[in-house]
């Protein structure tokens, strides 16, 4: 995976996995067939008032009846690599005991069709679609819940052993437990206290540890394990030696609220790439934090193969004397169509942060751009935006890896348009243009582009 000496000036290595993702809820469909069982998203959709209007993930792309022709068009671009999630309810529909082997039969499907064309599956266990029956038993709050969690990816690891290698465990627990337990403006739409949110944050890491020891022993030889998280980047606002140092301390330090900690990269990369939670929680919430027994530390930091990471904007910061200040944007920056600040700087000092923190291979698990794309009266989407944002932001990708970060994958988020949470099909994030109405497809403008980025390892960009 490491770039070799002398090749360093070459930028992407050769066999750089180019992938797109996509997660179970925001396209499958299918909600209810074959046995699948609800999920948090499920029934949060379907409370009136909580989504964008009243939209759910109940047909999506449909994606669980089109995959084989997804497979086509992910062939069409090229793609080296496709990162989709498995519905945890549509193999274990209770979330726990019995196994729904049609659920299993989807994947195992969706999986050798994508060996069979040469692209290389990278597999979420878990992308926030936790399930409903686990959650009225209190979800992560639940002492069990680290267990619930192992036995489901054990079920996986035994499966797929043999046929999938790259392994992701819980997408982004900064967004599902901040957003789906804290602020509760996603599922499960929790507002939990700040001691109730360390216990489900120990227990999340808890299940990712053993989720790690689960897919070691089961899962086959060679796997590549990671964690995605999408931990707030800070970018310096000046290249200068002080603003550079700043975003560092902003990105990797102690967090300045408490939202920051929950949504930061050290509470979580810290226990599980050190093996100890950061000194603030000990030194200013000693009591806002949950029993730890012997054990756990040991366990949480069980080795992983690479630092995965989210990221899609940035926050520009200053040096103020020994801590650091965010600067609000200038008037008419650049935005996504959700009002997030387009800084494509944030793939240049993001992977370079945490490679130099944690020592692992970067992998950029998702990074994307969503606009409110139409089809023009020529039969097209020539997404002008999409294709401009994603030139900066591997750009700043290759100034990275050109520096010597360890960059083996990049995943553009995401391979179609799908259901965005809370917002609904409002906004589109895909490099193919889903006509939800009719399940039409269209390849957009930036599909075929980020198609000769592939053919060409991103030499032309
Ligand atoms: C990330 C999620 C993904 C998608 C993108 C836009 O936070 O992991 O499911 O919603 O944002």
């Amino acid at each position: 995976m490491t770039a070799a000496k002398g090749e360093l000036n070459l930028a992407f290595v050769k066999n750089f996995m180019w992938g797109a993702a996509t997660s179970a809820y925001q396209l499958e469909g299918a909600a209810a067939e074959d046995g699948k069982g609800p999920s948090v998203w499920d029934t949060f959709s379907h409370m009136p008032g909580k989504i964008h209007q009243n939209e759910t993930g109940d047909f999506a792309c449909d994606h669980y009846h089109r995959f084989r022709d997804d497979i086509a068009l992910m062939k069409e671009i090229g793609l080296k690599a496709y990162r989709f999630s498995i519905s945890w309810p549509r193999i274990l529909p209770e979330g726990t005991g019995r196994v729904n082997e049609a659920g299993l039969q989807f994947y195992e499907t969706l999986i050798d069709e994508l060996n069979s064309n040469g692209i290389i599956p990278f597999v979420t266990l878990f992308h926030w679609d936790y399930p409903a029956a686990l959650q009225s038993l209190g979800g992560w709050l639940n002492p069990a819940s680290p267990i619930w969690f192992r036995n489901y990816v054990q079920i996986i690891a035994k499966r797929f052993a043999g046929k999938v290698k790259y392994y992701f465990t819980l997408n982004e627990p900064q967004c599902f437990i901040g957003l789906g337990c804290g602020t509760g403006e996603h599922a499960p739409g929790l507002h939990l206290s700040p001691p109730e949110l360390l216990t489900a944050v120990h227990h999340v890491l808890l299940a990712h540890g053993l989720a790690v020891k689960a897919l070691r022993e089961y899962g086959g030889d060679g796997l590549k394990i990671g964690i995605p998280q999408c931990g707030t980047i800070y970018i310096p606002a000046s290249e200068t030696q002080a603003d550079a140092e700043a975003a560092r301390k902003a990105t990797l330090g102690a967090a300045q609220s408490p939202r920051q900690l929950l949504m930061g990269t050290a509470l979580w990369s810290d226990p599980i790439f050190r093996g100890k939670y950061p000194s603030v929680l000990w030194k200013k919430h000693r009591d806002w934090m949950p029993k730890i027994e012997p054990n756990d530390m040991a366990l949480i930091s069980a080795p992983i193969d690479f630092y995965a990471q989210n990221v899609y904007s940035a926050t520009p910061v200053r040096a103020e004397g020994d801590s650091w200040r965010a600067v609000p944007s200038p008037a008419g920056s650049p935005k996504n169509a959700m009002g997030w600040a387009v800084t494509p700087s944030c793939l240049y000092w993001g992977p370079k942060f945490l490679y130099e923190a944690y020592r692992k291979p970067v992998i950029i698990s998702e990074n994307g751009f969503c606009a409110l794309d139409a089809m023009c009266l020529d039969g097209k989407i020539h997404d002008t935006n999409r294709i401009n944002y994603e030139r900066r932001h591997l750009l700043e990708l290759r100034r990275a890896v050109e520096e010597g970060v360890d960059v083996p994958a990049y995943f553009y988020w995401s391979l179609m348009d799908n259901f965005e949470w809370s917002f609904g099909y409002s906004e589109r994030f895909g490099l193919i243009y889903v006509d939800y109405q009719s399940q039409k497809r269209i390849l957009k403008d930036s599909a075929h582009w980020y198609r000769d980025v592939i053919l060409q390892n991103g030499k032309n960009l």
